[in-house]
């Protein structure tokens, strides 16, 4: 598989369906990192290290050191909206960022205007852009994006292109027969079906460009049966679900380590404030729907209490997020999570994270784009699971069940880039060489 792998070279243009908080956060965090007034912190492509071979070996290079990935300076960027604001502007209205951290790359951040939207309000009733794609039908509209994609690679130079999802979570779908294959679904865009969501567009436009596509939201977009095989039938990789941050984050942190002694858990209450526009959003009670749906498995699956009902059987799990805009972007979270221990006595544990969504978001969707435009050149395509260590919900084949647990991600995650570059891949067993040391010793 090595050999295959096309080494990155030449620009990467970064294609963002919106650049609100989170999207801008990144782009203005790569242009700081570029002048060196920044590091990426948080970010595994650019600061991550990976072991290699056996623990006697001592080889522990950095991930960018170990596969090919695309330098920040070969980096571009390009995104829609449906305000009209440039990179700065949206920057300074997203208020993540100090306005000295941002004056120092304004140049940069200016240019980055946004392309017209494809938008449609019955999907996102809190927001009121202007900045709109006028089409026909939802096909002349996909046409559109695809022209876009064209012009931006032509323009900007750029060998590649990969496209991250930032837009606002839209209202709750389900699947249905429009998504089921790609016939039904070309037809649907053609007959202006109200069942394909604005990020289905993109999602089909990118992917029939040959662009790979990752989903930071909890929409559907690219999880639908129609889309998936049409990635591979492009030779394109596919990724979602929802960025994996802040409170669920520590949930797919915390959980692990509680299963893993054996503790039970009675009740886990999570609650959210949050201030910014996702926030605004996400208070139209359709649209929390889809994001509640996509945090409501993450226990479950890490737990199986259908497999162990003495310990989870009985496990209330409930999510709340409220808007309240005095916090902005520092969203700040509770948790009250009642467990049990030897002969069921019960105990509490209480989390109150203050975090920066955006700050924890933005390197996600930067790795997200590398690691998709490595897999691209390695030519893998549709779903890739082995990044699911970024998702809330991650994207799987259908009928398999997705794994939460962080540290397995990771171990997923790393394996395949072991299996990438032709090296062992690491079991952590090491009975194969520990009796050899103990005697050498
Ligand atoms: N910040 C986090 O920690 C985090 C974590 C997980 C998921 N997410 C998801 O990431 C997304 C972005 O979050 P954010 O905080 O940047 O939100 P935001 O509201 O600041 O930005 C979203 C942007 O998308 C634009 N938009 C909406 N529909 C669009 C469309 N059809 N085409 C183009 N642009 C469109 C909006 O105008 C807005 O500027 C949201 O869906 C959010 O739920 C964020």
């Amino acid at each position: 598989m090595k050999e295959q792998i096309q080494e990155a070279e030449g620009k990467l243009g970064i294609l963002i369906p919106g650049l609100g908080a989170v999207a801008t956060t990144m782009i203005a965090g790569v242009e700081s990192i570029k002048k060196g007034l920044s590091q990426p912190i948080g970010s595994l492509t650019q600061m991550g290290n990976i072991r290699l071979g056996k623990r006697t070996e001592n080889r522990y290079p950095k991930i960018k050191d170990f596969v090919s990935l695309t330098d920040l300076n070969d980096i571009v960027f390009g995104g829609w909206d449906v305000y009209e604001d440039n990179v700065y502007e949206a920057a300074v209205h997203a208020k993540v960022l100090e306005q000295g951290t941002l004056f120092a790359i304004k140049a940069e951040l200016e240019k980055v205007k946004p392309m017209k939207a494809v938008f449609d309000k019955t999907y996102v009733r809190n927001l009121d852009g202007k900045n709109i794609k006028v089409g026909a039908t939802k096909y002349d509209l996909a046409l559109q994006v695809m022209e876009d994609i064209e012009n931006f690679k032509k323009t900007n130079e750029c060998a590649r292109l990969v496209m991250v999802w930032c837009g606002s979570t839209e209202r709750y779908i389900e699947q249905e027969d429009v998504h089921e294959n790609i016939y039904a679904f070309e037809a649907g865009l053609k007959n202006n079906d109200p069942r394909i969501a604005p990020s289905m567009i993109y999602a089909y436009a990118a992917i029939k460009k040959g662009v790979p596509f990752a989903n930071g939201a909890p929409n559907l977009t690219c999880d639908i049966p129609a889309l998936v095989s049409l990635s591979k039938e492009m030779g394109v990789p596919v990724a979602g679900k929802d960025f994996k941050t802040g409170q669920t984050l520590m949930k797919t942190i915390l959980a692990p380590g509680l299963e893993a002694r054996a503790l039970g858990i009675k009740g886990w209450f999570s609650t959210n404030i949050l201030g910014n526009r996702d926030g605004l959003v996400l208070d139209d009670p359709d649209n929390f729907r889809t994001k509640e749906v996509s945090k409501l498995g993450v226990l479950e699956d890490i737990l199986k209490p259908e497999e162990r009902p003495e310990l989870y059987g009985d496990l209330y799990h409930k999510i709340r997020i409220n808007y309240y805009p005095p916090h902005g972007d520092n969203k700040e979270s509770w948790d009250n999570i009642d467990i049990f221990g030897w002969m069921g006595y019960s105990m509490q544990i209480k989390i109150n994270f203050l975090c920066r969504d955006s700050i924890l978001a933005a390197p996600i969707v930067l790795d997200l784009a590398l690691f998709m435009d490595l897999a691209h050149r390695a030519k893998m395509s549709g779903i890739q699971e082995w990044l699911s260590f970024y998702f809330k919900s991650p994207q799987t084949a259908e009928g398999l069940r997705p794994e939460h647990d962080i540290f397995k991600q990771l171990i997923k995650l790393q394996n395949t880039l072991r299996h990438m570059m032709g090296e062992d891949l690491i079991t952590h067993l090491g009975l194969d060489y520990y009796q050899e040391l103990v005697e050498a010793l």
